[in-house]
């Protein structure tokens, strides 16, 4: 019980609602899956929108099993909950590529939460003759996941320093 306080205070999330525990209109705090079906949790920005987080992604081109990813980022504090984003997810646990998300966080038209992002992904190559085919661009949209802490990512505590 004590450790799940801690983990919620860390992550600013009530988990059995997967809401944001308050702090502006821009918490980006909880777990998100976007139309690949990765998922990802986002633990609570510090009061300079720094935030760290984990991310399951559903797809990959690397050769070895997927693994739960770490990820840093950084957002504005925008009251108006139209903030701006951006992070970096480090997949060295399964793959030498990186990829950057920036994005936005909107409402839809039923209140929703949803993040518009697009993503550069770098592959490593091994030479500069083939650096031409090492960086893939696209776009994902995420929405808030209705979860418990449970699940196949899960992960329980953000990442340290
Ligand atoms: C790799 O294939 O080398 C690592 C995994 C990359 C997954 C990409 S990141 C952009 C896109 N959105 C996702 O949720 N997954 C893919």
């Amino acid at each position: 019980m004590k450790e799940a306080e801690g983990a919620n205070a860390k992550s600013g999330l009530d988990r059995g609602r997967n809401q944001p525990m308050g702090r502006g209109k821009c918490n980006l705090a909880g777990w998100w899956q976007n139309e690949l079906g990765s998922e990802m949790l986002l633990f609570n920005a510090n009061s300079k929108g720094n935030f760290s987080g984990e991310y399951y992604t559903a797809v990959s081109s690397a050769q070895k099993p997927i693994k739960t990813s770490p990820l840093r980022g950084s957002q504005h504090l925008d009251e108006d909950g139209k903030c701006t984003f951006g992070f970096t997810v480090n997949w060295s646990k399964f793959s030498d590529s990186t990829t950057v998300f920036v994005g936005q966080r909107f409402e839809d038209h039923r209140g929703q939460e949803v993040l518009k992002t697009g993503w550069l992904l770098r592959h490593k190559v091994n030479s500069l003759h083939d650096d031409w085919q090492a960086t893939r661009v696209g776009t994902n949209i995420f929405t808030r996941l209705n979860r418990k802490e449970e699940g196949k990512a899960s992960p329980t505590a953000p990442l340290s320093a």
